[in-house]
């Protein structure tokens, strides 16, 4: 299982907001929503599109090519035309420093 790697700082991401992050060499999406952190793919599972420069609302997320909206808790496709999941990763905030763990 990969280890944990620092990606951000605590105050990089305002609450709710969203920041695009590399982890080795994938892009992920590091997510700042009711004090907590999640983190999810950068792929929409429909055809790629980058959910990082979706529209954040609540817990979920639009991807900006077709609309697919994804729940950034659990990375479930909640809508079409998504109908795959997307991956999610473990995050953890040792001080001020925010940590993606990435799912193997
Ligand atoms: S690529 Fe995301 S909805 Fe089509």
């Amino acid at each position: 299982m990969p280890d944990f790697v620092p990606v951000a700082k605590v105050s990089d991401i305002p609450d709710p907001g969203k920041i695009t992050v590399e982890v080795g060499e994938e892009i992920v999406v590091l997510f700042h929503v009711g004090g907590k952190y999640y983190c999810i793919d950068d792929v929409c599972t429909h055809d790629g599109g980058p959910l990082g420069d979706g529209e954040l609302e609540g817990c979920q997320i639009a991807c900006p090519r077709h609309g697919a909206k994804f729940d950034i808790r659990t990375g479930k496709a909640l809508t079409m035309p998504a109908t795959q999941d997307t991956r999610t990763h473990e995050v953890k905030v040792d001080g001020q420093t925010v940590l993606v763990r990435l799912a193997s």
